[in-house]
């Protein structure tokens, strides 16, 4: 059993050191393990089916949760919130529930393949027009381009909030701005942000905000959720049993039943209520305060090792808890064999971003990520550090 307030991670040998809480966190908020097991153990019903008490326990605990992600995200229609497999599948719904054939899409350049296999596939199935804003290395992503590029058909700005490539966060609001500035509608991929910066989504004007469970929220796999403001209606994702208005063969147009065809991840979502509450007690700006103390560290010490390049924004504050670097030529893979060799476990090669890859020309070998979660110390990011400069030296024949 965690002592209070502590994560659990008895797994895990203490000698490994996991740095790849951009593909998942680990390890989860205080409390997560112990609510699916309760939810697996004592809420055997399933919500919306039936209105005995174990299927109103259920049901009860779903609306918690998004009554939850409401104060996350300051949004205060509960009924907006729908739940998902994962971000993937919330931009999925987004996308496609939204798009007719012939739009056009204005896109950041540093989406996710969340994003861009989708509009790809759009593309060919709706014949739906892809624009990405341009990159400036150095200067990012300028919102003022959204009114040069846009079209007759353009309907639509999707932007990640902060790249996992180069953890740099993007100028969301100010493109919210300028989107509805020309009548488009605003999408956000929040899954590397959600739980660590601030997005409030309808004092921004942001129209749709997707999001993932198990990376910053600290909640389980299999757990994500899309917001859509009132009065933008989708085509449902999915057609099926919801638990309500039975009599009919058509999908309820009512929220969240429209967007949830099917049975919910009752144990997953119990993991991540948990976790929001866990968070909501610390706060997001504690959560982010503490990774910004880490990421200065970090930076400036990775900045000391000859031969080491570092992507994305100097500066802590332009990105979040996650850094992508390279030794000289060095392939990635070789970098993360022998960081595992030192008990580290990092990402390397292309991070499902080839567009991202693109803007940094790490389309060909992708680069080595290391990524941070709350539960991590400075002398976790001294050891990291050391043991790079040692991989570094090895690499430029310093020894
Ligand atoms: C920016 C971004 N968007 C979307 C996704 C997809 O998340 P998931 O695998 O939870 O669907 C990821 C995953 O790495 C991501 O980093």
């Amino acid at each position: 059993m965690s002592a209070e307030g502590e994560p659990e991670s008895r797994n895990v040998p203490d000698q490994l050191l996991y740095l790849d809480n951009a593909a998942t966190s680990y390890p989860k908020a205080p409390g997560v393990v112990e609510a699916v097991v309760e939810h697996l153990r004592d809420i055997a019903g399933n919500a919306g089916r039936g209105t005995h008490t174990f299927a109103a326990m259920a049901d009860r605990l779903l609306w918690e949760t998004r009554r939850e992600l409401g104060a996350l995200f300051g949004t205060r229609e509960a009924t907006r919130w729908a739940f998902t497999l994962n971000a993937t599948d919330a931009l999925n719904a987004a996308l496609k529930g939204y798009l007719r054939p012939g739009d056009h899409v204005i896109a950041s350049p540093l989406e996710h393949n969340a994003v861009a296999r989708c509009l790809r596939h759009l593309e060919k199935t709706r014949d739906v027009k892809i624009t990405r804003l341009p990159y400036v290395p150095g200067m990012g992503v300028d919102p003022n381009d959204v009114a040069r590029l846009v079209r007759h058909n353009t309907r639509l700005v999707v932007a990640v909030h902060a790249s996992n490539v180069t953890g740099e966060i993007l100028p969301v609001r100010e493109l919210a701005l300028e989107a509805h500035n020309r009548g488009l509608t605003i999408l956000i991929d929040a899954t590397q942000t959600a739980g660590v910066l601030d997005l409030p989504a309808e004092a921004w004007g942001l129209d749709m905000v997707a999001c993932t469970g198990h990376k910053s929220l600290l909640g389980p796999q299999g757990t994500g959720a899309l917001y859509v403001r009132p009065g933008l209606e989708l085509e449902p994702p999915r057609q099926g049993g919801t638990g309500t208005q039975s009599e009919r063969d058509e999908m309820p147009t009512d929220w969240p039943e429209a967007m949830e065809a099917g049975t919910m991840n009752g144990p997953g979502l119990a993991g991540l209520l948990a976790a929001l509450r866990w968070l909501r007690r610390k706060t997001v700006r504690a959560v982010r305060e503490d990774e910004l103390v880490l990421m200065r560290h970090l930076i400036a010490a990775l900045a000391e090792i000859p031969g080491l390049h570092i992507y994305g924004p100097r500066k802590a504050e332009d990105r979040t808890g996650l850094v992508s670097v390279n030794i000289g030529d060095e392939d990635p893979a070789w970098a993360a064999t022998e960081l595992e060799a030192q008990g580290i476990l990092i990402r390397s090669g292309l991070h499902c971003a080839p567009w991202a890859h693109q803007c940094l020309g790490t389309l060909k070998r992708g680069t080595v990520r290391l990524s941070l979660g709350p539960f991590l110390t400075a002398d976790d990011i001294d050891r990291a550090v050391a043991a790079l400069a040692r991989i570094a030296a090895v690499a430029v024949g310093v020894r």
